[in-house]
This record gives C-alpha cells, structure tokens and sequence, in this order.
C-alpha cells in the first residue's frame, strides 16, 4: 500500500500485529501557525475491530488523551484528559485545550492559543484506552519573527508615521502589541523603547537593570508607555512572516562596498535583501558568520547556533553599528560580503528535520524525493 506523508510517497505493508486502535494525525491540509496566533493540531483514534465495536469500546472505559512536544531531545507533558478530567501543564495553562474531547470521542485535537518562536517543534498525541494504544507525530512550525529596528544614523529617530514606514521598507509590517508579547515569552529581550502598530511604545525586558525599568521597576515584563503622542520618537518593532523565495551570501576577495554589493546581486538576477528577509530567513534557520550589506544600508549576520567569535553567546541577526553606542550604519564604501534575495512566487519554508509516524506500517521506504 502507498500513501504520501511529510511530502514524501511511502510503499508500505500492513503489519500483521496491526493493533485495534489507531490513531493519527493528518498532514492534509498542511497546518499554517504565525506567532502569537492559534491553531488546532488534528488527532483521530479509529477502532479497527471487526464486528460490533462499539461494545467493545464501552467496556474498555474511558480513553485516555495525553500531548506532549518535544524538542531538544525532551518530551515534555502538555495535557493530559481522561473523560471530563483535563490536567494541563503549568508552561500550558490556559494556552492549551482539548475542544472536542470527550463530547466527541474520537477527537482528541489539541488547540494551543498565543503561539511563541519555542512552540516550533514535534507534538505527540498518543492515545490509551483499556490495553490499547497508539500514538502520532506532527512537526509544527510557528512561523514570523519580531525584531528591534533603528534609523540608520541615531537612536529614537522616528515618529509613529515614520516608524510604520521603515517596516514597510524592509518586507516587513510594524509588529503588534500580542507579537511582541509572544516573543518575550520566549525569551526576546531589548531595551530600546519602540512603536506598536496600536500607536503604544513598550520593549521587552527579562533581566531589569538600571536603564530598563520603565514602568515595572525590578520586575521582568514589557515595558509600556501606553498610548503615545505620534510626533514623539522612537526606535521601532517590526515584524517579518513569509520569505517569498531565498537569500544567499555573495562573497569576493576584496568584498564589497554598498553600490557594488547592490550591483553584484542585481547581476545575479537578485536584489540585496532587506533586513526584514534575514530576519525571516535566520528565524528558518539561516546561519552565516559573514556580515554582509542589506538593501537599507546596514550590515548584519544571522546566527542560530551561538559562537564566541561569531557576535557572542546569543543566537540572533548581529548587527555591525559605526558607533560602541549601537547607532550609525556602516560607511557606504566599507567594504563587507552581501546578501541577496531571489523571489520564488510563492513563500515555502523548509523544516529542519521531518518526522514520520510510521505507525502501524513496517518495511517503509520513501520512494519519491520531497515533492
Ligand atoms: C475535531 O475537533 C476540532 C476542534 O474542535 C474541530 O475543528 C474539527 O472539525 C473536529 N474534526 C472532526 C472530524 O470532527
Ligand atoms: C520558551 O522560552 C521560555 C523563555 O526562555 C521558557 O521559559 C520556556 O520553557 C520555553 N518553552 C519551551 C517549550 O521550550
Ligand atoms: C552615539 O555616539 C555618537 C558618536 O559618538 C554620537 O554622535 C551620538 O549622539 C550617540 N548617540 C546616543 C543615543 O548616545
């Protein structure tokens, strides 16, 4: 028997052994995720018994639900529901919820609300009634980043107009207040004030210090000027979700300057990126230690996997500033690598690793390569 799964096509045997109950996870349609939005990871069980099963689904009892995600080689407990009882884990609360389930008891999927970057990763859902069980696995990406954005010669240069205007320039739009939210709860800090498309000023601080209490004092949080004057300045929080097509390094042994940067991708068919493109593209993956021009005039580099020599113990898109006071874009004619950008049409984005729920199948091979 063939069936495609992951964008693969997989020829398979039924295995003798194959268990009562089966439960599973469609890829079809493929589910779409965007930061700090929900969605809801399709789970079905399916008795397989011949004759009358619904008896013998009544005396097994109560079906047992548990979600788990894993990443980084950990499994952990997102909710776990046995008829009306549901126990949620504290990372999970009130973020995770089972809609169906038990009214519908073959339905076990999973809504997850206020999606963070870290909700990108392997969800499980296995499902125990009386001895039988089965389980399934699906890949969620949460795709979109939000990123700090300064003027190219000084720091809190911009008015809410203004502010609204640079993100456009970059591929990008102003982020909202539930964006930015959702970045700091996985970890992203900043302490430059900026603005928020509902016209609100905040930045997001774990570690309070000295110049970044704002409204909160010594407590972690957003900071939050509320609603502000439009002609008053500030950096800005934009926010980047599909990169339409691929960005690569051009290099060369004397490098180049800005014209000649912009002259090279031109050349290639390409245009140099904008930041809002790296930024994308570093929040898919992209990790280069090469600082390279960008379509505004600034030079910057995206790590994923943190090196000393490569900007620090931070993943991130590294910016190179003219000034120790991290203001001022680089001279035009510095002389730095570039990154070009090549539109594909439509947006596609590649997930590191893919898993395969091979469940009740055995003897799989793929036969067909990533459509
Ligand atoms: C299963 O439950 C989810 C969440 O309520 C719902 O969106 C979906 O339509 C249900 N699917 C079926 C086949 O009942
Ligand atoms: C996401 O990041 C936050 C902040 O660093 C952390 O507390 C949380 O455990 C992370 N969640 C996952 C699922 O890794
Ligand atoms: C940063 O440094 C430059 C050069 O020393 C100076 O002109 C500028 O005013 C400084 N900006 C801030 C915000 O301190």
């Amino acid at each position: 028997s063939a069936f495609r799964r992951e964008g693969l096509v997989w020829r398979c045997r039924l295995n003798p052994d194959t268990k009562a109950l089966q439960v599973s996870i469609p890829r079809h349609p493929a589910l779409h995720a965007v930061l700090a939005g929900e969605v809801t990871i399709p789970c079905f069980v399916t008795y397989v018994w011949p004759g009358d099963s619904s008896r013998r689904r009544a005396a097994l009892g109560t079906p047992r639900v548990k979600w788990s995600f894993v990443a980084e080689g950990r499994e952990r407990e997102i909710l776990v529901a046995r008829g009306q009882r549901v126990k949620v884990s504290e990372p999970y609360r009130r973020r995770a919820s089972l809609p169906a389930f038990p009214r519908h008891d073959t339905n076990a999927s999973l809504l997850l609300t206020e999606l963070r970057p870290n909700d990108s990763g392997i969800y499980r859902c296995r499902v125990q009634h009386g001895i039988e069980d089965g389980h399934d696995v699906l890949h969620l990406k949460v795709k979109g980043v939000v990123f700090h954005y300064r003027e190219g010669s000084a720091r809190y240069a911009y008015t809410f107009a203004e502010a609204r205007a640079a993100c456009a320039r970059l591929g990008a739009s102003i982020a909202t207040p539930e964006q930015l939210y959702a970045a700091y709860r996985s970890g992203y800090e900043q302490c430059d004030a900026g603005w928020l498309a509902d016209q609100t000023v905040r930045y997001p601080i774990h570690t309070p210090r000295e110049p970044c209490y704002g409204d909160m004092n010594g407590v972690p949080g957003v900071r939050n000027y509320g609603v502000v004057d439009p002609q008053d300045m500030y950096d800005v929080y934009c926010y980047a979700q599909d990169l339409a097509g691929e960005i690569f390094l051009e290099t060369a042994p004397d490098k180049f300057t800005l014209a000649e940067a912009a002259a090279r991708c031109r050349a290639l068919g390409a245009t140099l990126a904008t930041t809002g493109q790296l930024y994308a593209a570093w929040s898919s993956g992209l990790d280069s230690c090469s600082p390279g021009w960008l379509a505004d005039g600034s030079v910057r580099y995206p790590i994923v996997t943190p090196r000393e020599r490569c900007g620090g113990s931070l993943p991130g898109v590294k910016s190179i500033f003219l000034f120790r006071n991290q203001t001022g874009f680089p001279d035009a004619d510095s002389r730095y690598d570039a990154y070009c950008f090549r539109g594909k049409g439509k947006g596609t984005w590649m997930l590191p690793g893919s898993s395969l729920g091979c469940l009740d199948w055995v003897g799989c091979t793929a036969v067909a390569p990533r459509a």
